[in-house]
């Protein structure tokens, strides 16, 4: 049973400036929830109860919405104001969250790594938040522990993109042993079109095993200079320890404002049917 989620949100958000300027990028509400609550609730729908966070300077407000806010809550205790805190209390009252920062940003390799003092030898599940995902029955974290249960490695989340997006993807390749999941053999970290070995990009969803962080330490800056966590888990693949998972249901790219839309639209459409 895997307990433990890492969410690496020390990211600038730079495509959301001004927005993102003072507040952290997984703060920008998605109709009415912030977007890291989006994956928080994914990961604990995935019975994970210990959340990590590799953080970063301006991130504060993280910390704070996964705490009580003692005045607010005061104000709005016994009026129909309260249910709207229904969500995040149940998660603040199942979770512990510990924080840890990256002081410098140098790949979501890097990230990870940073994260081993939260994670210890133990198999966890990562969680890229600008990554929404919907899961068709079950969550996308909760069909990756599924895999993982039944194969005991490394697994990633990945979906057909077009041949002209491959290169905003780690891309992978391999053999399919079962419906929807592919024993992997090569992964390559943005790939121009015309090198990608296929068209399956991961997603921000993963499960990794914690030999990991061994490798990680061992990984060379790869694509744009950064230490990629592509790359470590290349070194599994080669070993056939890595399973990509074809996901069931959908994902928002809400690191591309195209992207953020068309969540808030879908989410917008959810909410209307809940106010009545
Ligand atoms: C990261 C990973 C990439 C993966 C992507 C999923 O890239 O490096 O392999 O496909 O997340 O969103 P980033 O989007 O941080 O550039």
């Amino acid at each position: 049973m895997i307990n433990k989620c890492l969410f690496p949100v020390a990211g600038y958000g730079t495509r959301f400036l001004p927005a993102t300027k003072a507040m952290p990028k997984e703060m920008l509400p998605v109709v009415n929830k912030p977007l890291i609550q989006y994956g928080v609730e994914e990961a604990h729908d995935a019975g994970m109860r210990r959340i990590a966070f590799v953080t970063g300077r301006t991130k504060r407000a993280i910390e704070d919405h996964f705490d009580i806010t003692y005045e607010l809550e005061d104000q709005i205790s016994g009026t129909a104001k309260e249910d709207r805190l229904g969500e995040v209390r149940a998660l603040i009252k199942d979770c512990t969250f510990s924080y840890t920062r990256q002081i410098e940003m140098k790949g979501l390799g890097h990230a990870i790594l940073t994260g081993e003092t939260l994670i210890g030898n133990e198999a966890f599940g990562v969680i890229l938040a600008d990554d929404l995902c919907v899961g068709t029955s079950a969550g996308v974290m909760s069909q990756l522990m599924a895999v993982y249960d039944k194969y005991q490695c490394s697994v990633v989340a990945v979906e057909k993109v077009p041949a002209q997006e491959v290169d905003k993807y780690g891309v992978v390749a391999g053999e399919f042993i079962e419906e929807g999941l592919m024993r992997v053999s090569d992964m390559v970290e943005k790939p121009p079109a015309d090198q990608a070995p296929s068209n399956l990009a991961i997603i921000g969803r993963y499960i990794l095993t914690p030999d990991i962080f061994a490798i990680l330490r061992e990984t060379a800056p790869g694509k744009g200079g950064e230490v990629q966590i592509t790359d470590a888990l290349l070194a599994q693949a080669r070993q056939g320890k890595v399973i990509a998972c074809r996901f069931a249901g959908q994902r928002f790219d809400c690191g591309s404002v195209d992207g953020f839309v068309a969540a808030t639209n879908y989410f917008y459409d959810i909410y209307k049917k809940t106010q009545g």
